[in-house]
């Protein structure tokens, strides 16, 4: 009820009478009262008026399950919601949560981490209750060598995303950071379990810095956040929002083919990599290139500086521009 109750009071936008919401519920004026009082408890302002209802004014930045299920217009991505307040990784609970067998589209989002993952072995630090620190599993049925595809469609829908609800002109740093203005906002970590040749399942991870004002010292240069950027905070519930609706609407077009080749054009648009010198950090062998970005693989497409062309595949690489992380 709580769910329901906030998607009528926020697409109302006005005043809604308490009776009009005990017939649409089928509860006493009481019950339904009870519910708004926990709402304010949890920071909601929601006026009550005498003869004129419920009007809500401000929502808090909160992304508990209630908020985000009240602003998700998914059909089946995101329909399972597991809020924590504190877990180890979200990744890791949505392996344990796929291995106990929770439905495909599953999200895990938490407001703190106290062993965030990142890629290549590293940790993810991110601070408490600011920013966006999730996961969504999935169970595609696809080849396993095309599950990496998945981590290109997750960074394309995190940057628009922030594009819609911010207006900031988030960019892909291939294959899947999100920056902007030359600083990295979010990082993605996609992790796969196999069962004989098959997918059992793939959980993405998404570590989003939205309202964090601070950084340590060794990540100024390089990590920013949206709020930094913007000159305000941001409801990150309305932005995970953002982010899964677009990974829905892309995932399915992603799963016609297995490839990109519906979205290449779009990633490539956004891909702050091309035109730009950039170095292709390959296990063994270091080389320089420019790029006009990813082909229908997902792979970046590069012309060496001696002229020749090459592809890059996502997992083996990382890239770096030539005067700086982008
Ligand atoms: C990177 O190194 O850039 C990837 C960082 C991925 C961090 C996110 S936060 C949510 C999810 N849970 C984790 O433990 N890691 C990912």
């Amino acid at each position: 009820m709580k769910t329901e109750l906030l998607k009528i009071l926020r697409e109302t936008g006005d005043y809604i009478s308490g009776q009009q919401l005990c017939e649409h519920f089928g509860v006493s004026r009481t019950a339904v009262w009870k519910v708004i009082r926990q709402l304010k408890e949890e920071g909601y302002v929601i006026e009550g008026v005498k003869n004129k209802g419920y009007c809500i004014r401000e929502t808090p930045d909160v992304i508990t399950k209630e908020e985000l299920k009240s602003r998700l217009r998914t059909v089946w991505l995101g329909q399972e919601v597991v809020y924590l307040e504190s877990v180890d990784s979200t990744n890791t609970q949505a392996k344990r949560l796929a291995e106990e067998g929770a439905p495909s589209g599953t999200l895990v989002i938490a407001e703190e981490q106290t062993f965030g993952k990142g890629r290549r072995g590293r940790s993810w630090t991110s601070s408490k209750g600011e920013n966006i620190m999730m996961t969504l599993m999935l169970r595609p049925q696809i080849r396993p060598e095309h599950a990496s595809r998945l981590t290109l469609l997750m960074a394309l829908a995190t940057a628009k995303g922030i594009r819609k609800v911010t207006g900031l002109p988030a960019g892909i740093k291939w294959p899947n950071d999100v920056v902007v203005c030359g600083k990295k906002v979010c990082g993605i970590l996609t992790e796969l379990s196999m069962e004989m040749e098959d997918i059992h399942y793939v959980v993405i991870g998404a570590g989003i810095n939205v309202n964090q004002e601070h950084f340590p010292k060794e990540l100024q240069e390089t990590a920013g956040s949206l709020c930094l950027e913007l000159g305000r905070k941001i409801s990150r519930a309305e932005l995970a929002a953002a982010i899964i609706e677009e990974l829905e609407r892309i995932y399915e077009l992603f799963l016609q083919t297995e490839d990109l080749s519906e979205l290449c054009e779009d990633y490539n648009t956004l891909c702050v990599n091309r035109g730009h010198e950039i170095r292709v950090l390959d296990p063994g062998r270091e080389y320089t290139g420019t790029t006009e970005g990813i082909n229908a693989s997902g792979e970046l497409v590069v012309q060496k500086s001696d002229g020749t062309w090459t592809t890059v595949y996502a997992g083996e690489v990382s890239v770096r521009g030539l005067y700086g992380y982008v």
